[in-house]
């Protein structure tokens, strides 16, 4: 077992702070510390005859070690909530927090800080770098962040124990989707976001991607949050969140998660 994120205290300097009772470990319920709780979240790109309402009112709670999957159609907001969450956008109306600090009223410097210290990002394309190895990917990360992982240890993690020194380019999709997110958590980040991490990649492919994801939040008690498209993924986590139209339309809590193994879509 590899100690994970919850002997860190959760700072992020100069980041406006309010009362937030459940930022405990557990608050008096028992229940798991909220990790991120939004209030009415709205998002509007653009203005005049041209905006667009990507986001009309989002409520939702996402507590430490939860691995959630939100599916819902293109379009319907998925992307631009993952990011605000992530500290990557601004939100126009609300409030997104994360444990007790609000993101909708931090600055640019704030967010960045957010970013760095405390949420990994894994995305569809993986940005690595073709030319360094899979350690050396994971390692521009680690010489950044304050309690690293070992990027050995980070790729042991996803199954990439035997491909350290091999470079981005020799290494399948898949692979090279499990050495971004070793880069996404040597960090020890609070949170993994994952926009479409199996978008593509094939269903046998896919698996051994989610089955990284499943071990770094089983293992490490990374909280997880994977968008997708595929809806038999959400079997995978506690609860499936459906959005349509820029609001949460279904929750659904799952009594036992499914192993990614045996999932086919
Ligand atoms: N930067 C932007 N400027 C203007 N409109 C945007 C921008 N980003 C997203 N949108 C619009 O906001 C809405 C929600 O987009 P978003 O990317 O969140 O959807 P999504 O659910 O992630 O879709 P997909 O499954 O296709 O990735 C869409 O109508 C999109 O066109
Ligand atoms: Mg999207």
């Amino acid at each position: 077992m590899i100690s994970g994120h919850e002997q860190r205290s959760h700072s992020m300097t100069e980041m406006p702070a309010s009362v937030c009772p459940s930022a405990s470990p557990a608050d008096a319920s028992g229940e798991r510390a909220l990790v991120f709780v939004a209030r009415g979240l709205t998002k509007t790109y653009g203005s005049g005859p041209t905006a667009v309402q990507a986001l009309r009112g989002v409520d939702m709670e996402v507590r430490a070690g939860e691995f959630i999957v939100l599916l819902g159609a293109s379009g319907s907001g998925k992307s631009t909530l993952l990011n605000i969450l992530g500290g990557l956008d601004h939100a126009s109306g609300g409030v997104a927090r994360w444990r007790d600090h609000d993101l909708t009223t931090a600055d640019d410097a704030q967010l960045t800080r957010y970013r760095r210290e405390h949420v990994g990002f894994v995305f569809q394309f993986y940005n690595l770098i073709p030319s360094l190895t899979a350690r050396e990917n994971v390692a521009l990360v680690t010489e950044l962040a304050a309690h690293p992982m070992d990027p050995a240890q980070a790729l042991a993690l996803v199954g990439l124990g035997e491909r350290l020194d091999h470079f981005v380019s020799q290494l399948s999709g898949g692979e090279q989707q499990r050495v971004a997110i070793a880069r996404a958590i040597a960090k020890r980040p609070d949170t993994l976001l994952c926009d479409e991490p199996t978008g593509a990649l094939d269903c046998a492919t896919g698996i051994l991607v989610l089955q990284a994801l499943e071990k770094v939040n089983r293992e490490v008690g990374t909280t997880v949050i994977v968008i997708t498209h595929n809806a038999p993924i959400a079997g995978i986590a506690d609860r499936m969140m459906r959005l349509a139209d820029g609001r949460i339309v279904e929750t659904v809590v799952n009594a036992r998660r499914l192993e990614a193994a045996v999932l086919s879509w």
